[in-house]
């Protein structure tokens, strides 16, 4: 007999959302989450934006039976890089917020992709696009950092016959746009989970198999990939794949996490009772092979009611594929994910982690705290920490959710104390105690120290057939080990060239000979590894040397 969980969830931030706390129902009846919680898995739903806003039976649902969220669309390309430069990222901040006041893990979705990605993009020639993509997962990552667990840093990269995809990606840049986009998403959040992600994978076959090869061979190069991603769009009439489970099983087995991250299972409509049980297996299935391999950490099904699922829209005549139907009610599908994750009746871990060290604050800067702490033991395993700060004398909130013991807290004001305290939890959300409670402070406003020498500046000019108009890009990398804020960066024009305002992802002015750039919002703290791409138009006459020397805050970089 499974022990009644007794746990009473606080969820919300203190003081700055409100409280909200859900007593758990009885246990049989509990929901998804309660019991996935138990099993020390995951089980989420991608969700859309604009029912998050207008629905409340849509929220409710995905707050009460789902302990993870993906961004259906919201985290993609052209939802948070439409123009070059531009970013956009309500849709993306509404998810974060959404699974913040209902305790969600979220899945990042997607960085590199030939689908959701815009023109602008696909237009781009090999050198521009490896600017962009860096900027890209530098901003959308960088903004996240700690409090998104996992990143599908790739998404579709293979043929059915599995050859790499033949897309603008392979295109423009060969097939070392794989590994540098793991790079960078591993240099904008060291904390996050990153995952290769595809569909038609869930089966032993060409497909999967390359994929198989691509990871175990980029791991032996040391690219950095922690998870493989089983889309797992199915459909009764194609059948089940039936070793799923060892399929799951060798990908584990190769080191990295697995997570089914799109479940649905479609049908030929109309739906009828033998269909609908059918789907049923399908889904107990998937849920089942997840939890009989330790490293499948969950199940996230692609959407939950068949209201809105993207599914009629692809596939005319086909649908139904949710354990919701479209007036909310549950199908024998949720009872299936439902029984599967409650009749294991293996042991219930109860046990929370031991309580944090003591936080020790270091790095500050005008805008941010780092903190580290000594870590947590669990009998099972510590999953994460919850970082909680206040201002003041004011109320707790947590600000980060990093997997492992420190976290960088940005977006500070200058000169102000900060309180901070750290809680650890495991996979069945047993929270530890709370770490000491300690203070620390931001930097006082005026400009921060120089860091002489800190700093890369890849200088590249591109003149313009037939007229005297030049494009120049700056990647700019931090090389130290401690955030750059509020940087300006100079350099000198030595052949009478000139700049034409405004450039792009900075403001650039020119003073004779000197060019300067100061930062945007979005960019104004560069982390130690981070490069941020900036860049303008100019106008040339004879000759246009690049510049070969060039400062950030009066600290001479490397130029290359
Ligand atoms: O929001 C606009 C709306 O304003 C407009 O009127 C309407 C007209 O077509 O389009 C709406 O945008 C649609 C968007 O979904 C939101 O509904 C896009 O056209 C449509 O292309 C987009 O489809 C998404 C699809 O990815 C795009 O490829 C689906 O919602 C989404 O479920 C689907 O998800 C993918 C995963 O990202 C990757 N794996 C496969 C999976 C299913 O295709």
């Amino acid at each position: 007999m499974r022990r009644k969980a007794l746990a009473v969830v606080i969820c919300g931030l203190l003081g700055v959302l409100g409280t909200a706390v859900v007593a758990e129902p009885a246990h049989a009846s509990a929901p998804l989450r309660t019991h996935a919680a138990e099993r020390g898995k995951l089980i989420g739903t991608a969700v859309a934006t604009s029912q998050l806003s207008n629905e409340a039976q849509y929220r409710d649902t995905a707050a009460r039976e789902f302990n993870a969220v993906t961004a259906e669309n919201a985290m993609k390309w052209d939802a948070t890089e439409p123009s070059r430069g531009q970013f956009s990222f309500g849709g993306a901040d509404q998810v974060m917020a959404f699974a913040q006041a209902n305790n969600q893990v979220v899945h990042g979705h997607t960085l590199v992709w030939h689908s959701q990605t815009p023109g602008w993009v696909q237009s781009l020639d090999a050198t521009q696009l490896r600017a962009a993509t860096q900027t890209h997962i530098n901003t959308v990552v960088g903004r996240y950092a700690g409090r998104i667990a996992a990143w599908d840093v790739v998404n579709e990269v293979f043929e059915e016959n599995g050859t790499l995809r033949n897309s603008f990606w392979l295109q423009r840049l060969g097939s070392g746009y794989i590994a540098e986009a793991f790079r960078l998403a591993r240099a904008a959040d060291p904390t996050a989970k990153l995952y290769i992600n595809d569909y038609n994978v869930e089966g032993q076959n060409a497909k999967s198999n390359a994929m198989y090869t691509l990871v175990r061979d980029l791991r032996a190069q040391g690219v950095p990939i922690d998870g493989v991603g089983l889309q797992s769009h199915l459909a009764i009439q194609f059948g089940f794949p039936s070793d799923l489970q060892q399929n799951i099983q060798r990908f584990a087995n190769l080191g990295v996490d697995v997570k089914i991250t799109e479940l649905d299972v479609r049908m030929q409509l109309p739906s009828d009772a033998t269909k609908l049980a059918t789907q049923a297996t399908y889904y107990r299935n998937v849920v089942d092979a997840c939890l009989a391999v330790a490293r499948c950490v969950g199940v996230t099904i692609w959407g939950f009611t068949d209201r809105y699922s993207w599914v009629p829209d692809t596939f005319p005549g086909q649908g139904a594929a949710l354990p919701y139907n479209e007036n909310y009610n549950q199908k024998p599908a949720y009872t299936a994910v439902h029984d599967a994750l409650d009749d294991g009746g293996g042991p219930v871990d109860t046990t929370p982690p031991s309580t944090p060290g003591t936080p020790v604050a270091s790095n500050a800067t005008l805008s941010s705290i780092t903190l580290n702490w000594p870590p947590s033991t669990d009998n099972v395993g510590v999953a994460g920490y919850d970082v909680h700060r206040a201002l003041g004398s004011g109320a707790f909130a947590v600000v980060g959710t990093p997997a492992s013991n420190t976290f960088t807290d940005t977006g500070l004001a200058a000169g102000t104390i900060y309180r901070y305290f750290v809680r650890a939890r495991d996979a069945a959300l047993n929270r530890s105690a709370d770490s000491a409670t300690i203070t620390a402070t931001t930097q006082p406003g005026g400009p921060p120290p120089p860091p002489p020498g800190n700093c890369r500046v890849v200088h590249t000019v591109s003149n313009w057939g037939g007229s005297n108009g030049f494009t120049a890009s700056l990647a700019v990398t931090n090389t130290g080990t401690a955030p750059i804020t509020n940087w300006t960066l100079a350099f000198a024009y030595t052949a009478g060239q000139r700049l034409t305002p405004p450039g792009w992802s900075a403001t650039w002015t020119q003073n004779g000979s000197i060019v300067i750039a100061t930062p945007l919002d979005w960019n104004r703290t560069i982390n130690p590894g981070a490069t941020i791409n900036i860049g303008f138009n100019g106008t040339h006459t004879g000759a246009n040397p690049t510049p070969t020397t060039h400062s950030i805050n009066g600290g001479n970089c490397t130029t290359m």
